[in-house]
């Protein structure tokens, strides 16, 4: 399994291209399955829950090419793909599959949109608490469907097809709602979503999916409208750029020190976050270009901050902002309202030397002058990343092993801080 070494002490000097986001990359490609029609999306990242997601539509029946080439012919990152659903030749998502990535439980909406029938394996447990997916399946009841749980399966069927509905969500989930928008977009009738999540890959999905010739009003806002109407088309849609990505290295720049423009980052999608990075003590610019993040001599401030559904803190950088706050002055309290259990990067970010104490869903984090390299262990993709954040500040050398869970979200990341002058390789290790 691969290990990423990195010696920390160096300043970030240079440019980071942010990629497209993989939280809309994934809704974006199951949407294919709405349609006969090919579905092209650019500036999708190579990533592995990218590939993932595309061997589990090929399973389902849908015919993949990325710049204009077939599977397998090309090595190179997938900025461009083409999705075409014309038959769906399976209905059902076994669990070899969907165990690998929650996210996949989604095809249930368009297998049932568009069949009328679906056979989804159940997502299971997750290193992140529980996740469960009961608030999917009671939008998809709303709107007609008939489930019976049996052997891990959701067994689901439209008899009549899927019926136009009120769905008000009693918490905000974010599959949910794509879940919700998926089904309702092909449903005879009106749909009335409350309590929809705002987030800005919701707003990505329906964008393409009204391009697609859906009829969604209130996109980005807590009351979603949706006409149904008989059949979608292709589309052309470009995926919206990374805040996640974004964030994190905005953080790494903050806590590594120097001047780092994060280009094609978009300011909105991440003001909460970027306010708590000033606070903390970088400097933050916006640019026609991106993000411009800097921090030279100045120390950094301990900040509160609390997770939020958006425009809130996003729960995704909060391991990120955690390591940043592992070296500034004072006290910091992090309080995660999302997920339970999303607190598993502490105890290594112990093993760097970092002040922690877990009180509930609240960490307070006592900052120190500086963290030592260690080896550490990748828990799950935020947390990971956020060992590298805090291995670019510390002294020494720091082995962050386990790796695959960044290769799931960060596209080509010891590339873009290489550029920036941080020393970080891989370390293959076959066996
Ligand atoms: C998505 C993101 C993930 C992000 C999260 C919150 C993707 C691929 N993943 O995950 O990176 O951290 O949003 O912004 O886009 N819940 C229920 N019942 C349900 C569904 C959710 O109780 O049926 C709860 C969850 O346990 C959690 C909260 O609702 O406490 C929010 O989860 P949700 O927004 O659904 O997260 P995901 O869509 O899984």
């Amino acid at each position: 399994m691969d290990r990423i070494r990195i010696v920390g002490g160096q300043k970030l000097h240079g440019t980071i291209p942010i990629s497209g986001a993989k939280n809309a990359a994934l809704p974006l490609m199951i949407a294919s399955l709405l349609t006969r029609e090919t579905l092209s999306l650019q500036n999708v990242p190579a990533l592995a829950d990218v590939n993932m997601l595309v061997r589990i539509l090929g399973h389902h029946g849908v015919d993949y090419s990325q710049n204009g080439r077939r599977v397998g012919e090309d090595e190179h990152a997938a900025r461009a793909i083409h999705l075409c659903a014309r038959d769906i030749v399976d209905t059902t998502a076994p669990y070899e599959l969907v165990s690998k990535m929650r996210a996949s439980f989604w095809v249930i909406a368009p297998l049932l949109a568009r069949m009328g029938e679906a056979r989804v394996s159940l997502p299971g447990g997750c290193a992140i608490g529980t996740r469960p997916v009961d608030l999917l399946l009671m939008a998809l009841e709303k709107l007609g469907v008939e489930m019976e749980i049996e052997a891990g399966y959701v067994h689901a069927k439209a008899p009549k097809g899927l019926i136009g509905a009120e769905i008000a969500f009693p918490t905000v989930t974010v599959g949910g709602t794509h879940t919700a928008i998926m089904a309702a977009v092909l449903a005879k009738g009106h749909t009335v979503i409350t309590n929809a999540a705002r987030e800005p890959e919701v707003v990505d999905l329906a964008t393409c999916l009204n391009k697609m010739g859906a009829k969604i009003k209130g996109v980005g806002q807590s009351r979603v409208e949706i006409e149904g109407v008989g059949s979608l088309t292709g589309a052309y849609h470009r995926v919206l750029s990374d805040r996640i990505e974004a964030g994190t290295y905005a953080m790494a720049a903050a806590m590594a020190g120097g001047d780092v423009m994060l280009e094609g980052a978009e300011p909105d999608l991440l003001g909460s976050a970027l306010e708590a990075i000033t606070q903390a003590g970088a400097t933050v610019t916006t640019t026609n270009e991106g993000i411009r993040v800097q921090r030279n001599g100045a120390g950094l401030t301990a900040v509160d901050v609390s997770t939020a559904p958006f425009p809130g803190f996003p729960t995704d950088l909060q391991a990120q902002f955690m390591a940043l706050m592992t070296m500034a002055k004072g006290r910091s309290r992090i309080t995660e309202t999302i997920f339970e259990n999303r607190f598993m990067h502490v105890q290594e970010l112990a093993r760097l030397g970092a002040h922690i104490k877990l009180e509930g869903d609240v960490a307070l984090v006592d900052g120190v002058k500086m963290l030592q390299g260690a080896p550490v262990m990748a828990t799950d993709l935020r947390a990971s990343v956020s060992l590298v954040i805090a291995a670019l500040a510390a002294e020494g050398e720091t082995v962050v092993n386990r790796v695959y869970h960044l290769d799931r979200g960060f596209e080509h990341l010891e590339a873009k801080l290489g550029r920036c002058g941080a020393v970080v390789e891989r370390l293959s290790n076959p066996g």
